[in-house]
């Protein structure tokens, strides 16, 4: 398998070679209370019921109409689920429960403080703050169906509020996560020429409270350098009353929430009757030319899909508590903290701060106080739990049914810990592969039906037919060995709907490498291409070995190389930047920076720590490579292309390779003593 850029060394060449594992059976007790324990399921989701099948997660909705297509396939590869349906996505999650849950919790909100109270709020507490925020949104902004507003909330109970708020009135959220920067955000509210920002004044990580009103003022500059202004900040307080910024606010463009709610005291709002086809919310993530992009997700479609496979994968039910560690400013946040969650009617739990704060025992201090029984992380987090206690689990008296792994491949080590420490042996794992292009899951095991195999992610759930590609577009059936590109044969209703504002780009990126015929109107000429490296076993698991663009996935989440390498540029001195994945033992993947200077411009470890915090500030602290090598020219072929290959071979100090075709192969020599000493 080669990448897409031919002569680079892919992730999925560095990708781990582990031996198969052997098989594990899910536990009696977890298939006993199973929300799918009937095999039938597999005939059900086959081929030949497709896409009639997705009407079994479309029922699990409340619908003002009902649809009257299933798939619209006459604009391929733009994909329409449930045709003529109508409904609200906000009514589902929450005003749907109000009769019979009233009192129930639907968010556990867990500061970070663990002097503070956690908040326990009720499905009715829900629909009576959404209800007064989206009487906020819609009559002091003057906001409506359609229009879009950017997010940078960190993890408290205001950013699902906020989100909910908004599909009450069809306007399109784009969340972006909090730890990006101002500018990450700025480029963003352009991107989607959203009206009005929203965010908090501060939040706790890790200990601090983080002054975050201040990157508001930043993402609105960059947003107007870009020719978008949006109208209003409106701002959350953390602690309501108080505001806990340094950051002065700007008359007539900022607004705190707080102090406007008691205004709309007791106002309720009708929830908007959207299409099914209607757009949701935007989800920016990296690939691998140019910024990111904003992948549309769909209103029935995609609750539809994220409902379903939050009842049959993540096996939620109503009385479940159900806690998903990563930030709901990414995809798995989105379908799995908030929407799926919710429209089961479950308790949903959202954790403000680090998993180790104040020490590592603190998830499971608050596993068990709230009697969480799912539990949802990446291998990151399960790698740095254990390396700050590897009993510590044991010590405390959680038990988990469920527990999910998602994000990066996880290595059989880790997974045996988190299945025998962390879960006791009690839980079923299931692996989710799954991007956020994809809104939902894609492979992964049915867990009462099929057994565990650590390090793989399993089949394609029901209803997703996967295949493997060679790079000449043969079929590499299941037992091959070999390693190729993971595609999905059919639409699905999670999958995205376009990228925001660049239609050809969804064709480009996921449709044109293998599209049988582009006249097409048939879904079975269109696969999708995941853009990952993937092996077939000969019982039918497949193995993500990682991506095959120029796409980095640091502990679970996506930088592009070109990225950070015009976060590189940006620094003055420097002339040429290449990025390329190392290995990490806690993060997976982490960047590393290669630089060349401007003539006249020397190495020094000052300005490699410039050029690393160039990328932290125009990125976030996420993208902060590992090392900065400033060297005095790139490895290039003769056409004047960066190899980076051969950088990557000397970070990870393994062979070159041949490097004689190269325009300047003394050089290699020179970059090898610089890094390896
Ligand atoms: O490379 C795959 C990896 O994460 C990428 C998707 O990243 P993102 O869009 O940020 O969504 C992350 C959460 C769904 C994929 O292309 N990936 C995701 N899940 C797994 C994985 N790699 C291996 N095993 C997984 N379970």
């Amino acid at each position: 398998m080669s990448s897409q850029n031919q002569g680079e060394t892919t992730e999925a060449q560095l990708a781990v070679h582990w031996k198969e594992e052997e098989l594990i059976q899910p536990p009696p007790s977890f298939i006993a209370q199973a929300n799918v324990a009937d095999p039938g399921i597999f005939e059900r989701f086959s081929e030949k019921n497709f896409p009639e099948c997705y009407h079994e997660y479309a029922n699990l909705l409340d619908w003002y109409k009902p649809w009257t297509k299933t798939l619209d396939t006459s604009n391929p590869p733009f994909w329409k689920w449930f045709v003529g349906g109508e409904l609200n996505v906000c009514y589902n999650c929450v005003d749907r429960h109000l009769a019979t849950n009233r009192n129930k919790t639907a968010l556990h909100f867990v500061p970070e403080p663990e002097q503070e109270p956690i908040q326990h709020v009720t499905y009715q507490e829900l629909w009576v703050r959404v209800n007064e925020f989206a009487a906020l949104l819609r009559d002091v902004c003057g906001l409506k169906k359609g229009d879009r507003v950017t997010l940078h909330l960190p993890m408290t109970a205001e950013l699902p509020i906020t989100m909910l708020a908004c599909a009450r009135l069809g306007v399109i959220h784009s969340q972006v996560f909090s730890g990006f920067s101002g500018q990450a955000c700025g480029e963003r509210i352009a991107d989607s020429q959203s009206r009005v920002l929203i965010t908090m004044d501060a939040y706790y990580r890790g200990g601090k409270l983080l002054d975050h009103k201040k990157l508001a003022d930043i993402a609105v500059d960059k947003s107007k350098d870009e020719g978008v202004v949006p109208e209003k900040v409106l701002i959350w307080q953390r602690y309501p009353g108080k505001y806990s910024s340094e950051t002065p606010l700007i008359p007539g463009r900022d607004f705190i929430i707080n102090e406007l709610l008691p205004d709309l005291r007791g106002r309720r709002v009708e929830p908007e009757h959207m299409g099914s086809t209607d757009p949701l919310f935007l989800m920016y993530t990296s690939g691998s030319t140019g910024r990111p992009k904003a992948c549309q997700h769909s209103t029935g479609g995609y609750l539809a899909y994220v409902t379903g496979t939050s009842k049959y994968i993540q096996d939620i039910h109503p009385e479940d508590v159900y806690w998903c560690m990563a930030d709901i400013g990414w995809i798995t946040g989105h379908s799995y903290i908030v929407y799926g969650p919710l429209a089961l009617g479950a308790s949903s739990v959202v954790y403000e701060g680090v998993p180790t704060f104040p020490d590592a025992g603190r998830p499971w201090r608050i596993a068990e106080d709230l009697g969480v029984n799912i539990f949802h992380t990446s291998p990151t987090a399960i790698r740095a739990l254990r390396r700050a206690g590897e009993d510590l689990p044991l010590k405390y008296n959680h038990h988990f049914k469920h527990m999910t792994t998602v994000g990066e491949p996880i290595e059989p080590a880790v997974w045996h810990w988190y299945y025998d420490v962390i879960g006791k042996k009690e839980a079923v794992i299931v692996d989710t592969w799954w991007q956020t292009e994809t809104g939902g899951f894609l492979c992964s095991t049915v867990p009462a039906l099929q057994a565990m195999k650590p390090g793989s992610g399993g089949p394609g759930i029901p209803g997703i037919y996967p295949v493997i590609f060679d790079d000449e577009g043969n079929e590499l059936p299941a037992g091959s060995g070999k390693a190729g590109n993971i595609c999905i044969r059919n639409p699905w209703p999670g999958l995205m709907q376009t990228i925001w504002g660049d239609p050809d780009r969804m064709v480009r990126v996921y449709f044109d490498r293998y599209c049988k015929n582009p006249n097409s109107k048939d879904w079975r000429d269109w696969p999708y291409v995941a853009g990952d490296g993937a092996v077939f076993a000969a019982d039918g698991y497949f193995r993500i070995l990682g991506r095959i663009d120029d796409v980095i996935n640091v502990a679970g989440h996506r930088l592009g190389t070109k990225e950070l390498e015009s976060a590189a540029l940006n620094v003055p001195e420097v002339a040429e930047a290449a990025a390329i994945p190392v290995p990490d033992e806690l993060k997976g993947r982490v960047p590393e920076l290669y630089v060349s200077l401007k003539p006249g411009y020397k190495a020094s470890p000052e300005l490699s720590q410039r050029i690393a915090q160039a990328l932290s500030d125009t990125i976030g602290p996420i993208a902060r490579p590992k090392n900065v090598w400033i060297v005095p020219d790139m490895p290039k072929t003769r056409s004047g292309k960066i190899m980076r290959r051969v950088l990557t071979a000397i970070s990870t100090k393994s062979n070159t390779g041949d490097i004689t075709t190269l325009a300047n192969p003394d050089v290699v020599e020179e970059i090898r003593k610089t890094v390896q000493g």
